[in-house]
């Protein structure tokens, strides 16, 4: 028999639940928000990786860097994206500012890039203008595998031009890209959604053929079918992919331009011997979509449920912004997802380079000295490692140790007052006694010897 229970009085009970909530509250100050999180040190060699492969290559190119603000009016967004749009209607991180105005944190890098396209005359420069960024974007969704509510975009936008080789240039880029980062030739899924001509027959064909079939779609697409229909096309719930099948076309629904134009970009592509994949229901979730779609799903991601990327062309949207017909495209791929396709294929990417010396200190002077000494030596160009936090000789030695940094400076209460210091070669053991005043020039001796054996060693 255990003990009897000891039954807690009714204010005993409601000190716990305080305490406890208290506790929660405190807890969540040192938690990321839902769907937001820290990239650590030990990530930061992907995001390295990729901006050194990526900036050459989108700069080779002919794309200049833009910046955009982070905030901006949440009106944009609606009048680009579309008031009816996932994104707009339920993603939005918007509120009121101090002076009343309704801002948003960005969503995407598109309509930021149009705004500051018109907002800077851009129209007056040789067209096209080619404009790429990097940074991170913002929706409210269901944090999930692969889906933040704080993600990461890189984007190219091409402005100022009709062509279908924009389009084909900009799917060569971004595939040429995704092949270097190591994840193998991913799949390009292309569309042609029509001009605001054709768009319309193709709405009223996909409105009757989903008549019969409500109750075969989930309630989201319901509402989606009397708000904007095409975006039915575009839902993963297994429900909804089977009862597409056998919905109408795009294709059958294109205007004579529009179909020339996809039949021209699908000849470029097939000149450039990029394979591609016809797929009619591709979309998109933004409204400013014409002509061109397009998605690129590494080699593994089937029903493209983690797109790496997509983009396509938008016509209209400057002319909606600012009266203006300046014809556009665009791509931009998430960067966390870009990532764990990385991981995905074991690729190697190039660890955070290792220090070239240890410098070690002992005693106070030789701690301040040893500063104006990392200083000189950083100038030169030599890495160098230390810890100023640690007094101790053997503890410091144990970090070079385990760095693997192979020379190690130390300066001691004595080579202080000598104006030397000494070196150690970590394998050998063996030390030496230099002049203070030679050091960056017999280091960089050192090292370059050091070197040449590591490339003889590895021939
Ligand atoms: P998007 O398809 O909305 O297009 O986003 C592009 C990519 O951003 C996605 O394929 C995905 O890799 C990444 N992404 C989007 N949402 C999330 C999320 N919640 N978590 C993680 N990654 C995400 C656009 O944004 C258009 N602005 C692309 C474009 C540029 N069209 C023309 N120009």
């Amino acid at each position: 028999m255990g003990r009897p229970r000891k039954v807690l009085s009714e204010q005993a009970q409601k000190d716990i639940v305080a305490t406890q909530a208290v506790i929660d509250d405190k807890t969540k100050d040192v938690q990321s928000l839902r769907g937001m999180r820290d990239t650590l040190p030990q990530d930061q060699k992907y995001w390295q990786f990729i901006y050194s492969k990526l900036i050459p290559i989108v700069e080779a190119y002919g794309f200049s860097r833009i910046d955009t603000p982070i905030l901006e009016s949440t009106s944009l967004f609606k009048r680009t994206i579309g008031t009816d749009t996932d994104i707009v209607s339920k993603e939005l991180f918007s509120f009121i500012d101090k002076n009343g105005d309704d801002i948003c944190l960005r969503p995407e890098g598109t309509a930021a890039v149009a705004k500051a396209y018109i907002e800077h005359g851009m129209f007056s420069e040789v067209q096209p203008v080619k404009l790429y960024y990097i940074g991170p974007m913002y929706r409210h969704e269901k944090p999930q595998d692969q889906r933040f509510r704080q993600f990461h975009q890189f984007g190219f936008e091409i402005i100022g031009d009709r062509s279908p080789i924009l389009d084909v240039e900009l799917i060569l880029l971004v595939t040429e890209l995704y092949k270097e980062l190591g994840i193998g030739t991913p799949n390009v899924e292309i569309n042609n959604v029509g001009c605001k001509k054709c768009r319309t027959e193709y709405k009223q064909a996909l409105l009757s053929y989903y008549k019969s079939r409500r109750y075969k779609i989930c309630s989201n697409c319901n509402d989606r079918l009397s708000r904007n229909p095409f975006r039915v096309l575009d839902c993963k719930e297994d429900r909804c992919i089977e009862a597409k099948e056998g919905a109408p076309n795009f294709v059958d629904y294109l205007c004579d331009e529009c179909q020339g134009y996809f039949i021209k970009t699908l000849e470029h592509l097939d000149a450039l011997k990029i394979s591609y994949n016809l797929n009619n229901y591709l979309v998109r979730g933004l409204d400013y979509y014409t002509k061109t779609t397009f998605e690129i799903w590494s080699s593994n991601d089937k029903g493209g449920k983690h797109a790496l990327g997509g983009g396509g062309r938008y016509d209209y949207l400057i002319e909606d912004l600012c009266g203006r017909d300046v014809p556009a495209c665009g791509y931009a791929g998430g960067i966390e997802r870009l990532i764990a396709a990385m991981k995905e294929n074991n690729v190697v990417v190039p660890e955070k380079k290792k220090a070239d010396v240890f410098l070690a200190h002992l005693g106070e002077q030789a701690k301040i000295k040893s500063l104006i000494l990392f200083e000189e030596l950083r100038k030169e160009g030599v890495t160098v490692a230390h810890n100023l936090s640690k007094n101790q000789l053997r503890s410091q030695l144990e970090i070079a140790n385990k760095s693997g940094t192979r020379l190690v400076l130390i300066l001691g209460q004595k080579e202080v007052l000598d104006g030397t210091i000494i070196i150690r070669d970590m394998d050998s053991g063996g030390q030496e006694v230099i002049n203070f005043d030679k050091i960056p020039t017999e280091i960089k001796k050192r090292l370059e010897k050091l070197n040449q054996t590591h490339k003889e060693v590895n021939l």
